[in-house]
């Protein structure tokens, strides 16, 4: 028998584009997904009577949408009175729709989501989204492309924890961008490259943000370490609760614009090229990397030197890793791969939705 479930997609950008066309082409024989909502910042296609909406034109058909989008209030009713079980797919960074996730799962709607707002906020707002969907009945919460995009990073450390294993330590390297940096500045080959040199290209070939500082400052990598380190067992309060090392000079935080911050960047290589200077003398390399050592309490952000023989050392591109040290693992457990992209994102959100829907489709 054909089981159904009912989806509510917030966001056709980068990945809720590559969603909707994975979504479009997937081969279940024993689930079908309906999608009764498509939204994007200002307009909304709503299915009233909550039959499917027509993917084959997806694009257009919310082109032509004239309706305003619901409010959070609404948007909860609306999906509440549905005749299937519903999952929200939140294809944002918005703070407002995360903010919704607890209403939306004490009143039976399951989320699966890249958007780390709700998980990166205060504890108390984790403990309670979590302890809503922890209740019988209520909705189940997924958030595997919050960390790591598609890699199998948060589904891993909760099988480990539910299983009974105790984690040690969790380390990696989180941010495509300052992977991508780092791989570039400081190799094992001897390479005359300036910090600057290498955040312009970056730049250049679209890998930052409109302004760069927005990933030199940390806090997206402090955001994904406060969820891996609230998941590994550690009650962190939020992601400015630990130290984290900024790689913007003092001087430039408040330079107005992107161009000036490049422009006057090169006046502080020599801060970065000494530690890369010190690191080649010891055979090590410098990554930009996130910890949670649970043993000796320690969580923090910022650069780290590792010998050439070392997983890190080695990364490629503008790849994640991670490793995890366990009570099982005494021999790290990692995981390697790109960690952002549309489709490995999509793909990541994607396979969460199809896990919620073995669960609940009815
Ligand atoms: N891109 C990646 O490689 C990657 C990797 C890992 C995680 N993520 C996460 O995935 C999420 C989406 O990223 P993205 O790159 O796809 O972003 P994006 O291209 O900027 O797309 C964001 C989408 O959300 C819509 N939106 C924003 N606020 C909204 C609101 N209040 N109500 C309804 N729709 C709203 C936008 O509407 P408009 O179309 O009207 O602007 C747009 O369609 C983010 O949380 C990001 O951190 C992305």
């Amino acid at each position: 028998m054909v089981k159904s479930v009912n989806l509510a997609i917030i966001g056709t950008g980068v990945v809720g584009s590559s969603f909707l066309s994975q979504l479009a082409s997937i081969k279940s024989t024993n689930i079908a997904y309906n999608v009764i909502l498509i939204a994007r910042s200002q307009k909304s296609v709503i299915s009233k009577d909550y039959q499917p909406i027509d993917l084959s034109n997806w694009k257009s058909t919310v082109e032509a949408a004239s309706q305003p989008n619901l409010s959070s209030e609404e948007l909860v009713s609306y999906l509440k009175a549905s005749p299937l079980p519903v999952i929200l797919i939140d294809n944002t960074s918005d703070a407002k729709i995360a903010s919704t996730y607890t209403k939306l799962v004490q009143n039976g709607i399951s989320v699966a989501t890249p958007n780390k707002k709700a998980f990166s906020d205060s504890l108390a707002s984790w403990e309670s989204l979590f302890q809503a969907a922890s209740q019988e009945g209520n909705g189940l919460v997924y958030h595997e492309a919050t960390v790591g995009a598609g890699l199998p990073i948060i589904g891993t450390i909760n099988d480990l924890v539910a299983t009974g294993d105790e984690v040690e330590k969790v380390e990696g390297i989180f941010s495509g961008t300052l992977s991508y940096i780092f791989n570039e500045y400081s190799t094992a080959a001897p390479k005359d490259v300036k910090f600057s040199e290498i955040v312009t290209v970056a730049k250049n070939l679209g890998y930052t943000e409109p302004d760069p500082r927005d990933d030199l400052n940390g806090l997206d990598v402090a955001r994904k370490v406060t969820i891996l380190a609230r998941l590994s067992g550690s009650k962190v309060e939020s992601p400015t609760s630990f130290p984290v090392q900024s790689l913007i000079p003092a001087a430039l935080e408040s330079v107005e614009s992107s161009a000036e911050f490049l422009e006057q960047l090169p006046n502080y290589d020599h801060e970065l090229q000494k530690l890369k200077d010190d690191a080649a003398a010891e055979n090590k390399v410098l990554r930009f990397v996130g910890k949670v050592d649970l043993v000796n309490k320690i969580v923090s952000v910022g650069i780290e030197k590792y010998g050439y023989d070392h997983p890190f050392a080695a990364l490629k591109g503008s790849d994640n890793v991670i490793s995890i040290k366990t009570k099982r693992y005494r021999n790290p457990l990692i995981v390697q791969g790109a960690g952002a992209g549309a489709d490995v994102t999509a793909a990541g959100v994607l396979a969460d939705a199809i896990k919620i829907a073995q669960r609940v489709a009815k």
